[in-house]
């Protein structure tokens, strides 16, 4: 029961699965990922998945290499493949797409050079019961990255970096922020509770589109939860009574330590239990899937 990559259009084992020096996004970073979470061995967000990935290739002018038809086959090949090793029905696919690897390393795009597909599946990291009875600490820092952080790049430098950050104080995420604005978390996107608002930051380009953001924000509005969109300062998070993240692999996990102080009560808020509730929901809902 070995896991099983999906590499140069083959399932191979995961420790036999190899690219070339020469791809492109081994040498410049050049390609884009997504990281799909399976619940109950089913694709959750799978359209608004498939949706973001396009948009992030047809943003870097890299051909998309598959249909959704073809997408949707293979995350369901890799998940087949990989539910025994893994042990688990909740899974998390992973898939990248790079600009190939040409012949030599020169910078513009190199012309006829069919893109490189990799994917992988692994069980899908549960946020743990201490996390949601207690909450997670996260520390903020100036956010470094380009101006693009709408494409999910597999240019991840600045977010490892903030992730080992973390890590070191012991949290579970830094949230980023640029001229006093909040952007996202290093892998996640961030939420704050104002008053009786659920405040989150606008989209644009210094933001990733999180599907687990945008189905939560779906959620609160259908339950009637007054939310925001639009900017959101340090200033405020730093006096906001909750603040969560949301990610494909936190799903909504309450922050109640931001730079060691305490958020709010320092407990998981009324309003995180809510929206934690409502997501819980949504995984049961199979218009969620395929
Ligand atoms: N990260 N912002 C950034 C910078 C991210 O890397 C992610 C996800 C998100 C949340 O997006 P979503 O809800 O679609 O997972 C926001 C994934 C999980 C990762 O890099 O592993």
């Amino acid at each position: 029961m070995t896991p099983v990559a999906y590499v140069g259009g083959q399932f191979v084992p995961l420790a036999e699965a190899r690219v070339s020096v020469l791809d492109r996004g081994f040498l410049f970073a050049d390609g884009v990922y997504e990281v799909i979470p399976a619940y109950q061995g089913r694709p959750f967000g799978m359209r608004e998945h498939l949706q973001r990935l396009a948009r992030s290739l047809r943003e870097l002018q890299i051909q998309n290499p598959h249909t959704d038809a073809e997408w949707t086959d293979l995350v369901a090949r890799l998940m087949r493949e990989n539910a025994p090793s893994a042990g688990a029905t909740d899974l998390l696919v992973y898939l990248q797409v790079t600009r190939g690897a040409p012949e030599r390393r020169a910078h513009p795009f190199p012309p006829g050079t069919p893109p490189t597909v990799i994917g992988m599946c692994h069980a899908l990291p549960s946020p743990g019961e201490s996390a949601l009875r207690d909450g997670v600490g996260a520390i903020t820092r100036p956010d470094i990255r380009w101006s693009r952080c709408d494409i999910k790049s597999i240019a991840l430098l600045p977010n490892v970096l903030a992730a080992q950050a973390a890590r070191e104080q012991n949290c579970n995420e830094v949230i980023l922020h640029r001229d006093g604005r909040v952007t996202e978390g290093g892998s996640s996107n961030v939420f704050a509770v104002l008053g009786t608002s659920v405040v989150t930051p606008s989209k644009g380009p210094e933001i990733l589109s999180g599907v687990t953001r945008d189905i939560l924000l779906e959620l609160l509005r259908a339950a009637k939860i007054p939310v925001q969109e639009r900017r959101l300062t340090l200033t405020e998070l730093r006096s906001a009574e909750e603040v969560w993240l949301t990610s494909s692999t936190r799903e909504v996990l309450p922050v109640t330590r931001l730079d060691g102080e305490p958020v709010g009560s320092r407990k998981p808020g009324p309003l995180w239990k809510k929206a934690y509730a409502l997501f819980q929901g949504a995984k049961q809902d199979a218009k969620r899937y395929g």
